[in-house]
């Protein structure tokens, strides 16, 4: 695809002014649902931090993908840009009392949960509403991820999620809350990611952990929230301006073993 850079455009502007390819974007999210619509039961969600301006949103809204916010300020500027609460999940260590009580009253999908004092927290918030908080227990998987070392996520000496050989001791504690609802399981290793093994390796992961709660607890959770998504090519930027989506959807089909549901 040619992409548009309209230099002369641009000598009237006054500097520095950020310009956003639209017809690359749309491009990018047409490819992104036609990969993910090959197979069955995927939900792309798109990360906020990565660009929150509120016209970009609406274009991403308005293709049908959910949002994945780290802050309440992000659950907001989603729902704003029309991102329904059920394609609204919140992630993040640091979710504030505030952050939390507007996600719920909001009533957004699901809150990707890093610790058990922030389930304590949730739980305590939801049960002053009177309602029940749909969680994700965000596991860290301890997986390397082929990218820069201050972005990896999913590695043991990473502050995110729980240590995934507590994951019983948390869903033990989880099953005493009366406003939690446990839906799921999240990971993230790591951003600018681009070798599709990292995803392999992750799903190796994932299978290991479904099985095991399965056999141990008979428990099977019909949601499984992955990332990374895919890196920028910044060695051939132009000539691979929109990332290997057919890879990377094929990836995760043959590789991630999902329970019926
Ligand atoms: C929960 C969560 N979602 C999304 C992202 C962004 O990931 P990516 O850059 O791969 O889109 C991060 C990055 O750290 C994250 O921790």
């Amino acid at each position: 695809m040619k992409m548009q850079f309209p230099v002369e455009a641009f000598a009237n502007i006054e500097t520095p002014f950020y310009y956003y390819d639209v017809e690359l974007l749309k491009a990018t999210l047409d490819t992104v649902k036609r990969e993910a619509a090959k197979y069955e039961g995927f939900h792309v969600h798109y990360a906020i931090k990565a660009n929150f301006n509120p016209r970009l949103l609406e274009i991403i809204s308005n293709a049908g993908i959910g949002a994945d916010c780290v802050s309440g300020g992000e659950v907001r500027a989603a729902l704003n840009a029309g991102v329904p609460a059920d394609k609204v999940v919140f992630a993040g260590v640091g979710k504030t009392d505030k952050e939390i009580a507007l996600s719920l009253d909001a009533g957004i999908f699901c809150f990707n949960v890093e610790s058990v004092p922030e389930i304590e927290a949730i739980e305590c918030l939801a049960a002053e509403r009177g309602v029940v908080a749909q969680i994700a227990i965000r596991v860290n998987p301890n997986v390397g991820a082929h990218t820069h070392s201050n972005i990896t996520t999913g590695l043991a000496e990473n502050k995110f999620g729980v240590n995934y050989e507590q994951l019983d001791e948390v869903i033990d504690v989880v099953e005493t809350m009366p406003h939690i609802k446990l839906i799921g399981l999240h990971f993230h290793i790591g951003s600018q990611l681009l070798v599709m093994d990292d995803f392999i390796a992750l799903c190796c992961r994932i299978n290991e952990l479904q099985e095991l709660l399965h056999e141990g607890r008979g428990m099977v959770l019909p949601h499984i929230n992955v990332g990374g998504g895919l890196g920028i090519r910044y060695d051939f930027p132009d000539k691979y301006p929109i990332p290997d989506f057919e890879a990377y959807f094929a990836t995760y089909a043959n590789n991630l073993k999902l329970f019926p549901g």
